[in-house]
């Protein structure tokens, strides 16, 4: 990829990345290791990315880290996830504290352990005054699970006679979502060659600059995330405008 032009002209830095981390259990195969080797490179590879994007002034970071279908997955490779969702959130809490970042979780908290449950309780409550970047963490996160419990929350609220069913507009609807109050992301990264969402942010998608890139997640590092904004920057976003 080029890199990005260097004129008064270019534009601002992206506001909101999302990055789909995927290709974890592919940088452990090709060296005859466990899967959750790679998980563990993976959880070092987010260390880096969230102290670049703040850097860059990238306001929002959302990253995929478990998915409402990678429950699927042998019960072994759950736990080590989840063994290492709980190690990170101890021990990287203070960091990111210190260096102004805020913790958010999207996704369902409802299947996660209850000790899990707190600690993104404690997390989000430990940073919520931090202002320097956000960095939202998608844990039992689905598009479509996320649609659903929203559309359900709305319409329990018709029903108890608190809404019109007309009064549901776009606003309304972003509102009822668990990405309430964060932009939508400018910028979808997906490592490991698949092109493809997979049921990542459906909705606030919507207008998001995609890149896929085959660099798999535990080698994404500070460059490929420059080379990502660089090529953003060379997009022309249009938003159905002429
Ligand atoms: C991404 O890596 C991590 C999670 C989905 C939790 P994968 O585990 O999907 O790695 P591949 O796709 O099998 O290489
Ligand atoms: C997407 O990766 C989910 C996360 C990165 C957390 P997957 O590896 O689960 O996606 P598929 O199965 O290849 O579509
Ligand atoms: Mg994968």
């Amino acid at each position: 990829m080029q890199p990005a032009p260097q004129s008064a002209a270019a534009p601002p830095s992206p506001a909101h990345v999302a990055v789909i981390m995927d290709g974890n259990g592919r940088w452990a195969k090709a060296r005859g290791l466990p899967r959750v080797a790679g998980h563990k490179r993976g959880a070092d590879a987010v260390r880096t990315i969230v102290e670049s994007c703040a850097e860059m002034g990238i306001r929002y970071l959302t990253l995929y880290a478990f998915s409402s279908e990678n429950w699927k997955r042998p019960a072994e490779e759950v736990d080590d996830l989840m063994g290492l969702l709980r190690i990170h959130l101890t021990t990287e809490i203070d960091r990111m504290s210190r260096n102004g970042v805020r913790l958010r979780f999207i996704g369902d908290r409802k299947r996660l352990a209850p000790d899990i449950v707190r600690l993104i309780g404690e997390a989000e409550a430990r940073t919520r005054d931090n202002r320097r970047l956000d960095l939202v963490l998608a844990i039992n996160y689905g598009g479509h699970d996320e649609i659903l419990r929203a559309a359900r929350r709305l319409a329990g609220e018709a029903a108890a006679g608190r809404l019109e069913p007309d009064e549901i507009d776009e606003a309304r609807f972003a509102a009822a979502l668990d990405t309430a109050e964060i932009p939508p992301p400018d910028l979808i990264i997906r490592t490991s060659g698949e092109q493809r969402l997979s049921n990542f942010l459906l909705w606030q998608a919507a207008y998001a600059e995609l890149i896929f890139t085959s660099v798999l997640w535990p080698d994404f590092n500070r460059q490929c995330l420059a080379d990502a904004v660089a090529e953003y920057h060379r997009r022309e976003r249009r938003y159905g405008g002429s």
